[in-house]
């Protein structure tokens, strides 16, 4: 089949998808979303599920490119680069705080890696919660999938610098409190930040075999198991809390995930993200606390449920909230970060808008997550 009979085949919404991803990709950074002023910045977290989706796509739905490869593993291998940059970059910062964590000293905020910096490399404003250890760990994660599918070998050096400060930096802080991935409760030790960095340590491996983090990803195994389950067994939000969130999901990242889908403590913790948070019908909230926007459903995270029913089989269950996804596209096919049909706690709706705007859209996250699922589902 030619390229144009590919393109042709494809759902408007995922080519709409591809363009809003490649349209808001600028010195390599992807724009979290290109209409809210707090959202114009890179994060590593949003890119590397960006990058890791361009990958994917780009094996069947290539997008043609004047270089005569795909556009999308172009763009995915930009963002690459960008973040190896950005990292090596900040090569000193990081030894500090790695020598640091080695004497048990408190960790500097200034020598850390921030969450999102604007696409030129510089970090954003400072009124932000920066400290998040779950976006380079998926950055690691991401790289490793672009790496297998487009054969890079070997590895380009900036890369492989990239990959060994990044992996050496996360087995120094994991067991440090910082900002979830929502941005949240800087001061909690949270399990699905520690699902990303289990992945990205072993993404890192595979990258780099002469890398030891089997030591790392046992301890923050055996740490889950101890401090990271709630009372009735589902993995917990965060280490002390009766509480899931829909960030769990994490927890079976394909290839270097902490758990298999159809383990049985990720098929109970799913089950609870489930009952706590899926609404029929109208999508899945992050947590029961959330009031950001009210605290509505999240565009990806029904996609990203849907992605996970693909890994247990469930493509039934699947179809049905990449339905209620696209059924809340607007007029152009751009995809917003939650929609507010049934909120958590409606009165802090007005207060965010009066904050940021109105509710990112498009979210470039959320067109990811689209694409992941329709990957998953050829073919089905
Ligand atoms: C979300 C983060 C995301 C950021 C940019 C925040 O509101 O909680 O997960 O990285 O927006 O999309």
């Amino acid at each position: 089949m030619t390229i144009n009979a590919y393109l042709h085949k494809l759902s408007k919404l995922h080519r709409h998808s591809q363009q809003v991803i490649l349209d808001n990709q600028q010195h390599g950074g992807y724009l979290a979303c290109p209409t809210m002023p707090d959202y114009q910045f890179s994060w590593f977290r949003d890119g590397a599920f960006v990058a890791y989706a361009l990958t994917l796509d780009g094996i069947y739905n290539m997008v043609p490119h004047r270089a005569g490869m795909s556009g999308q593993w172009d763009s995915a291998m930009k963002f690459h680069q960008w973040c190896a940059r950005i990292i090596n970059d900040r090569a000193d910062a990081l030894e500090r705080t790695i020598s640091r964590a080695a004497l048990g000293q408190p960790l500097v905020l200034a020598d850390t890696l921030n969450a999102r910096y604007q696409t030129e490399g510089a970090a954003g404003p400072a009124d932000w919660p920066e400290f998040q250890l779950d976006g380079p760990g998926l950055w690691v994660w991401s790289l490793a999938k672009y790496v297998e599918v487009c054969r890079v070998k070997p590895l380009p050096a900036d890369w492989e610098c990239a990959v060994s400060l990044v992996t050496r930096y996360l087995t120094a802080v994991w067991r440090s409190p910082c900002y979830d991935c929502w941005e949240e409760r800087g001061d909690d030790v949270h399990i699905s930040t520690l699902a990303a960095i289990y992945a990205g340590l072993g993404a890192a491996q595979r990258l780099i075999p002469a890398l030891s983090v089997e030591a790392t990803r046992a301890d923050i195994r055996t740490f889950i198991l101890e401090h990271g389950l709630t009372p009735t067994g589902e993995l917990a939000k965060s280490v002390g809390l009766d509480m899931v969130d829909a960030n769990l999901l994490l927890a079976a990242l394909p290839d270097d995930g902490l758990l298999a889908p159809d383990d049985p403590l990720m098929i109970r913790t799913v089950a609870r993200i489930e009952r706590d948070l899926l609404v029929e019908g109208h999508g899945v909230h992050r947590h029961t606390a959330d009031t950001y926007y009210g605290g509505g459903a999240w565009i990806l995270l029904g996609l990203w449920l849907a992605w996970h029913k693909t890994q247990t089989g469930d493509f039934a269950g699947a179809r049905k909230l990449v339905a209620w996804a696209e059924a809340h596209a607007d007029a152009e096919g751009n995809l917003p970060e939650q929609v507010c049909d049934v909120m958590l706690d409606g009165t802090y709706y007005d207060v965010w808008v009066q904050q940021r705007g109105e509710i990112a859209n498009p979210l470039v996250w959320s067109h990811a997550k689209y694409l992941l699922v329709q990957h998953a589902l050829r073919g089905a």
